[in-house]
């Protein structure tokens, strides 16, 4: 299975110039480094999914969404639907992001809608999952993840779940230089892959990607996605230098 190298391009490229200055970037150090690698998903803000997938879509490069809602179409004043995303022609959706989680309440029974949103319309979702500061240190971890897990993945049919990708995204680790070790790592994904095999036995279990993501950089990417052998991974940060994202591409790929 290739490895999968998500980049979550959160709320950044404010204006067409910096947008553009970013694909042209892009595309020179694609073609210097990363071809014939790992898969790359670029998530870009809704505004530039279009000219993303104009632009970079090809082989190895999908675009994908930072979120989708539940709904086809209709009086949901601001909100994007899976099918729309699909139709501009992206592949991927990214789901349950902890900021989501935590500046718009998204509830597991959200994200559990949303996935199903999505797998209807053939975009393929990227689930994150993780656990807050707290809960880490009150030895929750498993707890948190089996929840999340069986609340999100409710309905969900053993035909759909090899088409998921979960990202095992620990809320500490988001966006403050902090990571787990590789043996944490491991631990979670272990937990992630017993909770599959028992909703949906062991053969679709070992398909589905897990991934890491929180703090990934070419420095650490070994110890966060290749010793635990990880799928690939979600970066943010460095996701806005291509010259940086690419070279983790290259590491992992
Ligand atoms: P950072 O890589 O900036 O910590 O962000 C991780 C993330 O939230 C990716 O979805």
């Amino acid at each position: 299975m290739k490895k999968l190298v998500v980049g979550n391009l959160k709320m950044n490229l404010l204006t067409v110039a910096e947008r553009d200055r970013y694909l042209e970037s892009f595309q020179r150090d694609f073609e210097k480094k990363a071809k014939n690698s790992a898969e790359i998903v670029l998530c870009p803000p809704a505004v530039h999914l279009e000219k993303f997938v104009e632009t970079l879509a090809q082989e190895n490069i999908f675009v994908g969404a930072q979120n989708i809602f539940w709904e086809e179409r209709g009086s949901f004043t601001g909100e994007i639907s899976s099918l729309m995303v699909k139709n501009i022609g992206c592949k991927y959706a990214i789901i349950g992001h902890s900021e989501r989680r935590k500046y718009f309440a998204e509830s597991n029974e959200d994200i559990n809608a949303k996935i199903k949103s999505a797998l209807k319309d053939n975009l393929i979702p990227i689930v994150c999952i993780g656990e807050s500061q707290t809960e880490r240190k009150n030895g929750e971890t498993a707890e948190v993840i089996m929840a999340q897990l069986n609340q999100s993945l409710s309905d969900v049919p053993i035909s759909k779940i090899t088409e998921i990708v979960f990202a095992y995204e620990p809320i500490w680790a988001v966006g403050s230089d902090a990571i787990p070790t590789s043996d944490e790592i491991l631990e979670v994904k272990i937990t992630i892959r017993k909770l599959l095999v028992e909703k949906y036995g062991a053969s679709a279990a070992e398909k589905v990607r897990i991934l890491y993501g929180g703090s990934v950089n070419s420095k650490n990417v070994a110890q966060v996605c290749v010793e635990p052998q990880m799928d690939g991974v979600l970066v943010g940060r460095e996701s806005l230098i291509p010259n940086e994202f690419l070279k983790i591409v290259s590491l992992i790929g």
